[in-house]
């Protein structure tokens, strides 16, 4: 991934007054300047982005003419919490931030979840800069405007929509990414393909080794793909009204996951991946997806070396009881995005219980494996 060799490329999201753009580079260089000029700025990073990149972070906003100061939190899902939203704010007190500073979060998911929130209730929201560096976040939770914290009761269940000014996502940060938090991005960016975009879905088929490397073209031409499809569907939806649902395909049962087996066992691409086999099954049964995509599906899947069958000790009860908790069920009754074909989904479907628990035997079977 060599510096300045030309492959920048700019995804507008557009928001009437608050679109922005996600520019995808191979350094940081290009990327800040949607930063602009000579304010405070706090950079928030967890204790494994923050050794890796502040320096550099840090050096170029001082080149623009920014004060910067810096914390530093605990990397992992527990540091998305009201403990370290205070430390955030009580931070940026001292520090002197004003209306004008600038917030940059620096990290995964979980910095530019928080960060964004605390930047969105700090003196009722200043500025942010998402500079996100795990794969999951660069084709995800940096776009669209969700930020949040969890309560101990349930995941992000404190937030705001707050749009970032830019998100500045530097190629060379993913080489440090861990090999498994790096398959993991990759399942919603299969997701991307299911749901959007049949070419792109042959694409990441033909490109497959590739990025398993890690190439950088590769990347730079999928990450770019992902935030114009995931934009193209939130500047339509800015605020979960309809079409942003299909976002969730898969994610019905990989929610359920998650809370049954306990945050972690399963990162979240790789629930991702358990409940995109899973909404195939249910749409070959309802919505008339050939079994050779769901193949195709299922190969691709398995070739990032994602998940593609779940234990079969794994009871489906606890699993179904969750999903009747799901934000978008209605009276316990999940709601479903489900595929037509490749790049085809429609979403609000209601699915008989006969159905749902077919199609998790059939995630459960060895025949799936
Ligand atoms: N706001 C949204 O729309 C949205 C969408 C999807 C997910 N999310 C949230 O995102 C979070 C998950 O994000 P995540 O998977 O990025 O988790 P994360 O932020 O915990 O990052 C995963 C791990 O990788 C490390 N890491 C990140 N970048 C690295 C790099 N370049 N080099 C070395 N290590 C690096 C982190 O320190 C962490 O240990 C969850 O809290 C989820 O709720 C939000
Ligand atoms: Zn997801």
């Amino acid at each position: 991934m060599g510096k300045g060799d030309g492959m920048e490329k700019v995804v507008h999201v557009d928001l009437a007054d608050r679109g922005y753009d996600i520019r995808i580079g191979p350094d940081f260089g290009s990327t800040l300047e949607a930063a602009g000029e000579g304010r405070a700025a706090l950079i928030l990073a967890d204790s494994h982005t923050g050794p890796l990149y502040r320096d550099a972070v840090c050096h170029m906003l001082e080149n623009n003419g920014f004060i910067c100061s810096y914390l530093e939190i605990p990397a992992g899902e527990s540091s998305k919490c009201l403990s370290q939203l205070g430390a955030i704010l009580e931070h940026a007190v001292e520090a002197g931030l004003d209306r004008k500073s600038l917030l940059v979060a620096l990290g995964g998911g979980v910095i530019g979840d928080l960060g964004g929130f605390a930047a969105s209730v700090y003196l009722r929201g200043i500025s942010f800069l998402q500079i996100p560096t795990s794969l999951l976040a660069m084709v995800d939770s940096a776009v669209g405007g969700k930020t949040g914290i969890n309560l101990p009761q349930g995941k992000n269940l404190v937030g705001a929509f707050h749009q970032p000014v830019s998100v500045a996502v530097n190629l060379a940060t993913l080489e440090t990414l861990p090999e498994r938090e790096y398959r993991s991005g990759l399942a919603e960016v299969v997701k991307y393909g299911i749901i959007y975009d049949e070419d792109f879905f042959g694409y990441l088929e033909k490109e497959q080794d590739a990025l398993l490397r890690r190439d950088a073209a590769v990347l730079a031409h999928v990450i770019g793909r992902s935030c114009e499809i995931k934009a193209a569907v939130v500047a339509q939806d800015e605020r979960e009204g309809g079409l942003r649902a299909i976002l969730n395909y898969g994610h019905t049962l990989a929610h359920a996951i998650e809370a049954v087996f306990g945050y972690g066992v399963y990162l979240h691409g790789e629930a991702v991946s358990l409940g995109i086999v899973y909404a195939n099954c249910v749409s070959e049964a309802r919505c008339g997806l050939s079994s050779d995509a769901s193949r195709r599906v299922q190969d691709l899947l398995e070739g990032f070396g994602l998940p593609v069958h779940i234990p079969r000790d794994v009871e489906w009860n606890p699993l179904r009881a969750v999903m009747s908790t799901d934000k978008k069920a209605q009276r316990g009754v999940p709601k479903f995005v489900l595929a037509e074909r490749i790049g085809a989904v429609q979403f609000g479907f209601e699915v008989s219980e006969e159905a749902l628990e077919a199609a998790y035997r059939s995630l459960a079977s060895p025949d799936r494996q």
